[in-house]
């Protein structure tokens, strides 16, 4: 389907009753949780932007940078005549940098769970190239759905953001080895938030403005609107901190008190404290990055690291 100034967009957006069944199993398990990929409707996505433009939230400056510093030499990896295909995309920022370093990419398919903000960010950025063709796929890249015939040429993946990191390690290594059938034997540009102090972690998940609150407690408001719950989220608070054996952070969301909470006919209990586990966000190390890759049956070929050891990019051949 052709939409505006897009090549084609193919729609695989979940439906509400893949969303019900996960909040339900997630908060009738013993330690409640949901899926942080449910984070991202239209408001989940525009906070998720303003939580880059904090000062706290170095990963998005640092890989910016990585990607200004380094985009020719990213280019030449990435090498020319190649589809980009963007994993999450969100507002597709980061690949305006290697497009304007690349010499005649093939096309341009960002893929992303949140549909109305793919739909604007993929009109916006096929107005600024006006040459090259754009594929939207609204998708959850977990589950399966038919990837669309590109043509010839090489594919490249492009997953910023660290949005590797929401994966548990087992999980990351399984979704690159899944990745690698939509590459088709090309490379993978990847960002990976690396182990660092504390302080610094805790504060790029806790910042002064509230933003990562009101973006973490917006899952609510979903289940709210969307399910039809009745989740006050006066009740609940924002918590995150860094779980230093497993080296990640965690994001949950807390109960103020006991409280029942009905969503579509189910009621719900939760104790003063009890928490709902929201997200993990993993860091590595450079090495046991490349560890995992390989084990997913990439290549570790090439990193790009800043000064202060904050961030990282990997180029994984195939
Ligand atoms: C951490 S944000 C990163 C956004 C952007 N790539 C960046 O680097 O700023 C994660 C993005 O992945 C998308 N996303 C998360 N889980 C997804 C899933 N299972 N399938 C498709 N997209 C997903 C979200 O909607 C969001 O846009």
């Amino acid at each position: 389907m052709t939409v505006g100034l897009l090549e084609d967009f193919h729609d695989f957006e979940p439906v509400q009753d893949d969303f019900l069944a996960a909040v339900l199993s997630g908060l009738t398990a013993p330690q409640k949780s949901l899926p942080s990929k449910f984070f991202y409707d239209e408001r989940g996505s525009k906070l998720f932007d303003q939580i880059c433009d904090l000062e706290e939230y170095y990963p998005t400056r640092i890989e910016l940078d990585l990607l200004q510093n380094h985009s020719e030499e990213i280019a030449r990896y990435v090498g020319s005549n190649s589809h980009l295909i963007e994993f999450g995309s969100g507002s597709s920022v980061k690949i305006r940098t290697l497009l304007k370093a690349m010499t005649d990419p093939l096309s341009y398919v960002p893929m992303d769970i949140s549909r109305e903000h793919l739909l604007e960010a993929a009109t916006q950025l096929a107005s600024s190239f006006p040459e090259l063709p754009v594929i939207a796929i609204c998708a959850d890249y977990t589950s399966g759905f038919s990837f669309p015939d590109l043509g010839q040429g090489k594919r490249t993946g492009f997953f910023p953001g660290s949005t590797i990191g929401n994966f548990l390690p087992g999980d990351a290594e399984k979704f690159l080895a899944g990745a690698k059938d939509i590459l088709q034997g090309g490379g993978m540009l990847i960002g990976v938030d690396l182990i660092k102090n504390e302080e610094t972690l805790f504060a790029a998940y806790n910042d002064s403005k509230g933003i990562t609150a009101e973006f973490n407690l917006n899952l609510l408001n979903r289940c709210n609107s969307e399910l039809g719950a009745n989740f006050n989220t006066q009740y609940f608070k924002h918590s995150a901190f860094y779980n230093s054996p497993e080296s990640r952070i965690e994001m949950h969301l807390i109960s103020l008190r006991d409280q029942i909470v009905s969503i579509a006919g189910h009621s719900i209990g939760f104790s003063d404290g009890e928490s709902i586990h929201t997200e993990n966000s993993c860091k590595y190390s450079v090495s046991g990055f490349q560890s995992l890759a390989s084990r997913a049956g990439f290549n570790p070929t090439k990193v790009w690291v800043d000064p202060e050891n904050l961030f990282s990019i990997h180029y994984l051949e195939a």
